[in-house]
């Protein structure tokens, strides 16, 4: 594709949402990357939460965290340009390790920041032969702590699969009170510096932990309360990062892949997302038809590094390399393949 077919295209995808400028600007860049895609035999894997002209450009597949660790695993190119945050391009390569993973700029995650592996040995110290379930949300050292990783696409099926009455699950505390509220669990959240009654005592099944997303933790019932005003026949989806509270009180909550399907197979009048508003601009591109409300609290600071220019240098420069200790990837993989295995 030439400059001219690419910013077609794109005009085409994404022109009620991107300005005619940006289009043809970014449509170079675009033949440029996928130019040095083909030359270094490399496949980009683009988050849901990229903005619209990378995701409907360079991006050879599109998804939540769930599915594009499954595309990592399975890709034979040598390089994986992940174009999303920095635990999701640890992921690739705990999966994919004879594989060159690149990631365009150092991005994190709030949540991942939250928890070290240091917190979850002492937890699992504290609640002996528990098991633990970590969101890939983590750092790779995380994960070679827990017994199996879940996402948003998958955490209620990965917890009743364990057969366990009680689990420790990390650290998003909001993911685990809409996983506790799907499973019918109790949940407690100890502190590790302030002891509380010995845990044989306490009435728990699941022990979480005080991560949160900085960007779903900024959604109150107010807003949701406000919009149906306006908008009674509004149809209102929730990423479950969001707060137990606000799910109960929408339509939908599922991944951001959920999310997107929901959106396809309804027709309503109306419809509002709670979560990372570049994925709204993206299911407003695919579906003209409906009318997308916008309550664009925050970008994700960190996703919103990712852009066509330091994909294109990650490319030509080999850069950011991603690489995880061996010692942490053999322990790390197992937990990310028994969710795999999982669904
Ligand atoms: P998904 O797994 O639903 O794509 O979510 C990833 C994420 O970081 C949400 O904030
Ligand atoms: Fe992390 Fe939240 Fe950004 Fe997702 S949206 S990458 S959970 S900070």
């Amino acid at each position: 594709m030439n400059s001219q077919q690419m910013y077609e295209h794109l005009k085409s995808m994404v022109g009620n949402v991107v300005p005619d400028g940006e289009i043809r600007y970014k449509a170079e860049i675009a033949v440029e990357i996928n130019r040095l895609k083909k030359e270094r035999n490399a496949v980009i894997l683009g988050h849901n939460y990229m903005e619209p002209i990378l995701y409907n450009s360079i991006s050879d597949f599109v998804g939540d965290s769930l599915e594009l660790s499954r595309k990592a695993a399975a890709t034979d190119k040598d390089v994986i340009v992940f174009c999303g945050v920095k635990f999701m391009a640890e992921t690739a390569k705990i999966l994919n390790p004879t594989k060159t993973v690149l990631l365009p700029a150092d991005a994190g995650c709030s949540l991942a920041a939250s928890i070290t592996a240091a917190d979850v040995r002492a937890l699992k110290e504290r609640f002996p032969g528990v098991p633990v379930v970590t969101y890939v949300n983590t750092y790779a050292d995380v994960k070679a702590e827990s017994d199996i990783c879940c996402t948003s696409g998958n955490a209620v099926a990965v917890v009743e699969s364990l057969g366990s009455q009680t689990v420790i699950f990390l650290p998003d505390e909001f993911l685990a009170g809409n996983v506790a509220r799907e499973t019918g669990k109790h949940i407690i959240f100890p502190t590790l510096t302030i002891p509380d009654a010995p845990s044989s005592d306490l009435d728990y099944q699941m022990i979480g932990w005080n991560g949160r997303c900085e960007v779903h933790e900024k959604y109150t019932l107010d807003d949701i309360t406000r919009v149906r005003e306006q908008y009674p026949d509004v149809l209102i989806l929730a990423h479950p990062e969001c707060s137990p509270e606000v799910t109960a009180a929408c339509d939908f909550s599922g991944s951001t892949m959920a999310m997107i399907k929901y959106v396809e197979n309804t027709h309503a009048p109306h419809y509002l997302l709670l979560t990372e508003c570049s994925m709204g601009e993206n299911i407003a591109a695919a579906n003209p038809d409906k009318n997308m409300l916008r309550l664009c609290m925050v970008r994700c600071p960190h996703m919103n590094q990712i852009t066509m220019e330091n994909t294109l240098e990650s490319l030509q420069q080999n850069k950011i390399v991603i690489e995880v200790p061996e010692e942490i990837r053999v322990r790390a993989v197992r937990a990310v393949e028994r969710m795999i295995a999982i669904g």
